[in-house]
């Protein structure tokens, strides 16, 4: 029967939904603490090293690599799906907007740039999760398998900080975003309204593109950790 169709797909589109938008609060909030991770780099070396360590020693690193990327690749494979049918839709939006002589229509601005940061993300993330996977899973950088400081910081003072610096603009763009429209779509935290949230989103925003800039500026050499202070055991 036709209607029986019609509700098997909508449940199936249903499916999608939730796995693509779980799937990307999953991944939004594994970036805060990857923040946390490199972010151990502003104590220096040692602090970093040492993170890295445990984090291989308890068999963290190993799994977590592989499951994001699982994640990254099913959130993408997901989300793509509806980009054809929506771009005409938000692009007339749009127009109509300009023609109107009003603001061009906002939140169909934002679905957009997510689409183009998503798809920077899409190819910039892939190649550093393999490289991450060789790094964790393989001798072939470095002294020994798993994330060492010396192989980190040599390459990204090699050229990667370019590649690094678009990944994370685009990343905490499309990551607070997606935070925002998930907000919007679930009518989560709907008593705050939609100006509030888009300020909260800001904040995300800014915040960990700075915090992400000074972690990459220390990477990159360009600048000492600031908290080498703080490491009581180790060279900085
Ligand atoms: C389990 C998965 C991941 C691990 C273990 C990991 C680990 C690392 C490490 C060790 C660095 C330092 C540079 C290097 O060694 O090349 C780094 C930097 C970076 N990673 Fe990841 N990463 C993971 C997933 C991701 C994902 C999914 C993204 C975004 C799509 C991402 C974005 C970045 C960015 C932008 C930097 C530059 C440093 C910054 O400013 O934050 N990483 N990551």
């Amino acid at each position: 029967m036709k209607t029986t169709g019609a509700i098997d797909t909508a449940k199936r589109q249903l499916v999608y939904e939730v796995i693509s938008g779980g799937t990307g609060l999953i991944l939004a909030l594994f970036m805060w603490g990857h923040m946390m991770f490199v972010g151990s780099i502003l104590i220096g070396t040692f602090g970093f090293d040492w993170l890295a360590l445990q984090l291989e020693i308890y068999f963290i690193a190993q799994p977590t690599v592989v499951v994001i990327f699982s994640l990254f690749l099913v959130h993408a494979a997901l989300a793509a799906r509806k980009i054809p049918a929506q771009l005409e839709e938000r692009r007339k939006m749009i127009r109509l907007g300009r023609d109107l002589k009003s603001q061009a229509h906002e939140e169909s601005l934002l679905w957009i740039w997510q689409v183009r940061t998503g798809m920077i993300v899409l190819v910039l993330g892939s190649f550093h999760l393999v490289l991450l996977g060789i790094d964790v899973l393989t001798p072939l950088f470095g002294e020994r398998v798993g994330i060492e400081s010396v192989t980190s910081l040599a390459r990204v003072q090699a050229g990667l900080w370019l590649p690094y610096a678009v990944l994370l603009i685009c990343v905490e763009f499309h990551a607070s975003i997606g935070l925002y429209r998930l907000a919007v779509k679930w009518g989560v935290f709907s008593s705050l309204g939609r100006k509030t949230l888009r300020r909260i989103e800001s904040f995300i925003l800014w915040l960990f593109l700075g915090l992400g800039a000074v972690i990459l500026l220390v990477l990159a050499g360009v600048i000492p950790p600031p908290l080498a202070f703080l490491a009581t055991g180790g060279a900085a």
